[in-house]
């Protein structure tokens, strides 16, 4: 069976292949690597395969699945954990298996959001500039210590768990939002509802997945709720804020500080190099423009211990599905 693996990345085919050799010797699967995106202009690309490999901004609306379930593909794999880009309810009606990779490596999520906190917070990023050019003033440069901070998750699934138990660790007083809280998460911090969360948290830290119900989670309204000075975190996906709505509570100062790994509009700029490139999106650029912001591109996953973990399990749900075993990690239509 060949799979045409999109938006892949030199990484990508490097963990792919490693896995697949591993796993077979007599060359029953063959990869086909596409950097393109797909979408519907890029699906004719995956004309004989039988499954398709892709990541967070491949377009899997209903169009590309039905175009792609009329090229004989018959599986979906994502390398990511995430589904909001497919259309379930059409992948079902096609009879298209869809799977993810539902955990590949927490802790990498977690531990890159307290890079991010640290950071903004201790001004590292500027340290590292100014001393290079040989200032080693201090001024503009001092932070707050994290012990003793109120740190407000929201979500707390594997991420938000793994979250929690290194802000526990740092001392910070941890304040958690979840429909659906764990057991696991009561020696680690406090149930709250939402509007309280976003009231007493020095740092808060998005960590639930983008759905209907959460998109612009954090819009004007719940950014007013917010503690005057806090920091907002987003390492989970761009549509749970109104990123307007953020440069407004930066420009008046409500907002102390930003730092994020996704962003709405990402598909147009992220995984790819852009710098020789003008980039027309406005709104990222003024992003970029305040001191108190950290933007990252999506890097919040990237260990060798996670992509190691996504091509194992990438080639798990497809062995699943080629032997018509259920499989723990296919993605159904709610
Ligand atoms: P998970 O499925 O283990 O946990 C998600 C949690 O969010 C669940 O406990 C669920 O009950 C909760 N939740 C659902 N609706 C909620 C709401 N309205 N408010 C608060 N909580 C809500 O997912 P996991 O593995 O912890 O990942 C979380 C998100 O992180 C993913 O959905 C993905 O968008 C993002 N992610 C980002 C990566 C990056 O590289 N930056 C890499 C991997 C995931």
């Amino acid at each position: 069976m060949k799979i045409a693996v999109f938006s892949a990345q030199p990484y990508d085919r490097r963990f792919l292949d490693d896995a697949l050799a591993r796993r077979q010797a007599g060359g029953a699967l063959a990869l086909q690597y596409f950097t393109e995106p797909l979408s519907l202009q890029s699906v004719a690309l995956a004309q004989g395969c039988g499954a398709v490999c892709v990541f967070v901004n491949d377009a899997l609306d209903a169009g590309v699945l039905a175009a792609l379930a009329a090229q004989g593909v018959r599986a979906v794999l994502l390398r990511c954990a995430g589904y909001n880009n497919v259309d379930l309810a059409a992948a079902a009606r096609l009879g298209l298996f869809v799977a993810r990779v539902p955990a590949y490596s927490p802790e990498a999520v977690a531990e890159f959001t307290l890079a991010l906190v640290l950071t903004l917070n201790r001004h590292t990023h500027r340290a590292y500039a100014r001393v290079r050019e040989g200032n080693f003033a201090l001024d503009g440069l001092l932070g707050s210590n994290l012990h003793g901070k109120t740190v407000g998750l929201i979500g707390l699934g594997k991420i938000g768990l793994a979250a929690a138990r290194i802000f526990h660790g740092f001392g910070c007083r941890v304040l958690g939002y979840d429909p659906a809280p764990p057991a696991g998460f009561r020696a680690l911090g406090q149930a709250a509802q939402l509007p309280a969360l976003l009231a007493a948290s020095d740092i808060v830290s998005l960590h639930c997945p983008l759905l209907p119900a959460t998109h612009h989670l954090l819009d004007a309204a719940a950014l007013a709720r917010m503690k005057p000075g806090a920091m907002l975190v987003n390492t989970s996906r761009g549509g749970l804020l109104d990123t307007g709505a953020v440069i407004d509570a930066l420009k008046s100062r409500h907002l102390g500080a930003l730092a994020i790994d996704v962003y709405e509009q990402e598909s147009e700029l992220f995984f790819h190099d852009h710098s020789a490139d003008i980039i027309s999106d406005d709104v990222f650029q003024r992003l970029l423009t305040f001191p108190n912001v950290l933007v990252t591109g999506h890097q919040g996953f990237f260990t060798t211990e996670a992509l190691r973990e996504i091509a194992e399990t990438t080639f798990d749900n497809l062995e699943c599905h080629r032997a018509g075993k259920p499989c723990a990690n296919a993605c159904l239509a709610t």
